[in-house]
């Protein structure tokens, strides 16, 4: 829980810095924030959960040094001291992920989650890329590798309820290791990266949208189907990001840069953010975070506005409309932490409580219920015909690792 306040302020000045780059008002002025806005976001924010739902899943003490390490790195980035110690920490504590990554691999083997430690390695790599002062546009590939395998290794994992051929489980790895080589050899040939990389975005979009469980769920109800409409639209945004790439070449500056990263990281990553919130939150609050239909709203606002800011803005060449989705991006992002900090507060809902305490069920906690045997039963189960995410009976991801 604690680690959540470091997270959450890492969150606040990335989007302070965001308001920054795309040069409108910002509650502050500081092109600091606009310097390390990418960090912040992807190893900072995004990388402190990753790392704080994987340490929780293992239930090692020492695996929350990877989550501690990242939250420290990204509160170091913030008053004016030199980076290099905001990106050494970072370098630790994505050091430390790929540790976590390996103890669960030393117990089950699976292309899972070999793909999910290739993504730590590429966290790695970026981290130590910055430490050696590269340039943020030449790391930015990493950054995707890290966060794309990261939630494809979930995925995959999570076919084994409805396992695909045979072929489309290689077809994912064969483009994990492009998108891998992608981003090394995009330091070297930014053009021939840039298509390795398109390549297999776009292969993986494909598969998620044939074969993950997401098509089935989303015909049921409540949370399950709030799920799977975020993850279709993510897989959407990652076949952009990939076509967009391959069209482009090298993405090193200019529109099709803010298009490819944000396709990727607003509209891919930021969306499964959100729609696993309320199954891996309440694991590290110790706290319900009911599902409500007012979610929809900041998903929706996320995914229409970057989709004005990509086609207005970026296509048609309007620095005003970019600044407006950017903006309302912005206010998507804040309006689904409000709406998810008010759900956590008034509980949930009357009807739902009275069930539980009729079947007596046991509390969300982490010390019952693990982060990714709950997320594993919302995601999987067919049609559940409740709001709340399912009971804890089908078989878990790395909990079942670390038994
Ligand atoms: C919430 C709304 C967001 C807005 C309005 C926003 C805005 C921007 C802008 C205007 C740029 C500069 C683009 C350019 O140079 O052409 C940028 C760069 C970037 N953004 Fe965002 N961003 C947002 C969210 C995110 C998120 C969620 C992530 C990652 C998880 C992210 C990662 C990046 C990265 C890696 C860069 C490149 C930074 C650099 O070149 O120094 N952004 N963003």
């Amino acid at each position: 829980m604690v680690l959540l306040v470091p997270a959450g302020l890492a969150l606040l000045a990335g989007l302070d810095g965001a308001l920054v780059l795309l040069g409108v008002p910002a509650p502050i002025r500081a092109d600091r924030l606009g310097d390390v806005h990418g960090q912040l976001m992807v190893l900072g924010v995004v990388g402190t959960l990753v790392a704080l739902e994987r340490a929780v899943a293992v239930r090692r003490t020492l695996a929350f040094a990877s989550p501690v390490l990242l939250a420290a790195g990204s509160l170091a980035l913030l008053p004016a001291w030199p980076t290099v110690v905001g990106r050494a920490l970072h370098l630790a504590g994505t050091l430390a992920l790929v540790g976590i990554y390996l103890l669960v691999w030393r117990r089950q083997p699976v292309s899972a989650v070999a793909v999910q430690g290739a993504g730590a390695l590429a966290a790695a790599g970026s981290a130590l890329l910055l430490l050696a002062g590269v340039p943020v546009p030449v790391v930015t590939p990493w950054f995707v590798a890290f966060l794309v395998l990261t939630v494809v290794g979930e995925r995959l994992e999570l076919m084994r309820f409805a396992p695909p051929p045979v072929a489309v489980r290689a077809a994912l790895v064969v483009a994990t290791l492009l998108l891998v080589m992608g981003a090394a050899v995009a330091l070297l040939h930014p053009v021939a990266g840039g298509a390795l990389l398109g390549v297999a975005l776009v292969a993986q979009a494909a598969l998620l949208a044939r074969h993950d469980v997401a098509r089935r769920t989303v015909r049921s109800t409540g949370l399950p189907r709030f799920m799977a409409l975020a993850m279709l639209a993510g897989f959407a945004w990652l076949a952009v990001a990939g076509s967009l790439w391959l069209l482009a070449g090298a993405v090193t500056d200019g529109p099709a840069y803010d298009a490819v990263l944000h396709a990727v990281f607003l509209g891919f990553v930021m969306s499964m953010v959100i729609a696993h919130a309320p199954v891996i939150l309440p694991a590290v609050l110790r706290r319900p975070l009911p599902y409500r239909p007012v979610m929809l709203v900041p998903l929706a606002l996320l995914h229409v506005s970057l989709a004005f800011r990509l086609l207005a803005g970026d296509a048609w060449g309007s620095v005003t409309a970019v600044r407006v989705g950017g903006v309302a991006n912005v206010v998507a992002v804040l309006m689904f932490l409000g709406t998810a900090a008010w759900s956590v507060a008034v509980g949930p809902p009357a009807r739902d409580a009275g069930r539980r305490r009729a079947e007596d069920e046991p509390d969300d906690g982490p010390d019952d219920v693990p982060a990714t045997a709950v997320l594993d039963d919302a995601r999987a189960s067919p049609a559940p015909p409740t709001d709340a995410p399912a009971a804890t009976s089908a078989p878990m991801s790395l909990s079942v690792v670390a038994r």
